[in-house]
């Protein structure tokens, strides 16, 4: 689902890259000035603009591990209290700050967007780690989390979590924001969690059982595999580590799947094949 990725603006970008002109700094400025005045409430249930302008003290989001404190530092050198680990060392949960009036990529569809906050605010970010690489090496972590609680994962998740019904497939853990979403609709009456990772499974399960409404089966092991063999009303796959290629990969997925009544892709449902934005 989606990353803190800060639009790559560098105003006054690093030597070599294209430098804006005065005037441009000075327009750009402008308009970030301008947004800053027309903030209004988040609503997890508000439709996606080009320019989305928001309260940050309205930005209210469930946190899995509501002690770890926000952070700017590199996701290698959080100090204590900053993360929480999985136990096996492969995961790192934080909160990233996202700094007042500082825009982050939105996207819907093939459109290309920005989302501004009036005031920090913090995003809980899950990144894995890449192997082989030594616990103090700044290098270690992804560069891209898979998920972080960005208005535009919200936004992005929220059609397929709309189609939930029944008996419902929920591939891809991350910070389990869809299958908590999923869980606490009416129309579904169970969820099978298909999921790659043991040691994700095993250290965040426990914590997002209490969120939970409706009985979760989890299936460990890859949802390519996983997937065909089961039976269910609808399955929704969000194991993309970019958003807008998963079209091809769900078509296939579905056409293996026979008992699997529909499908739905993060990335891939209003998508049209442009290219890939990492999360
Ligand atoms: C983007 S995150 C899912 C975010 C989730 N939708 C949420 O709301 O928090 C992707 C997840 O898919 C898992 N994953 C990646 N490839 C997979 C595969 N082939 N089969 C099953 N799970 C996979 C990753 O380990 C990760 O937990």
């Amino acid at each position: 689902m989606h990353g803190v990725t800060p639009l790559p603006l560098g105003l006054a970008g690093p030597p070599g890259r294209p430098q804006l002109s005065p005037a441009q700094i000075r327009a750009l400025t402008g308009d970030y000035r301008r947004r800053l005045t027309e903030c209004v409430p988040w609503s997890p249930a508000m439709k996606w603009r080009r320019e989305l302008n928001l309260q940050g003290a309205t930005y209210g989001i469930r946190e899995l591990f509501p002690t770890v404190g926000a952070s700017l530092d590199p996701v290698h050198a959080l100090g204590h209290g900053l993360y929480v680990d999985s136990p096996g060392g492969s995961f790192r949960y934080c909160v990233r700050v996202q700094p007042r009036g500082r825009p982050l990529l939105t996207w819907w569809g093939s459109q290309v967007g920005t989302v501004i906050f009036d005031a920090p605010v913090g995003i809980p970010a899950l990144f894995q780690a890449r192997p082989g690489y030594a616990r103090d090496d700044p290098e270690r972590w992804n560069e891209h989390p898979w998920m972080s609680l960005t208005p535009a994962e919200y936004l992005t998740l929220r059609p397929g979590t709309r189609m939930a019904r029944g008996h419902t497939v929920v591939a891809g853990l991350g910070l389990a924001h869809q299958l908590i979403e999923v869980s606490r609709r009416l129309q579904v009456k169970r969820v099978t969690l298909v999921e790659l990772s043991q040691e994700l499974v095993d250290w965040l399960m426990p914590v997002v059982k209490p969120h939970l409404r409706k009985p979760v089966e989890v299936v460990v092991g890859d949802a390519y595999d996983i997937i065909p063999q089961l039976r269910a009303d609808i399955a929704l796959v969000d194991i993309f580590p970019g958003y807008g290629n998963a079209q091809r990969k769900i078509d296939e997925l579905a056409a293996r799947s026979p008992r699997i009544k529909k499908f739905w892709g993060w990335g891939s449902s209003e998508m049209s094949g442009r290219k890939l934005r990492s999360r």
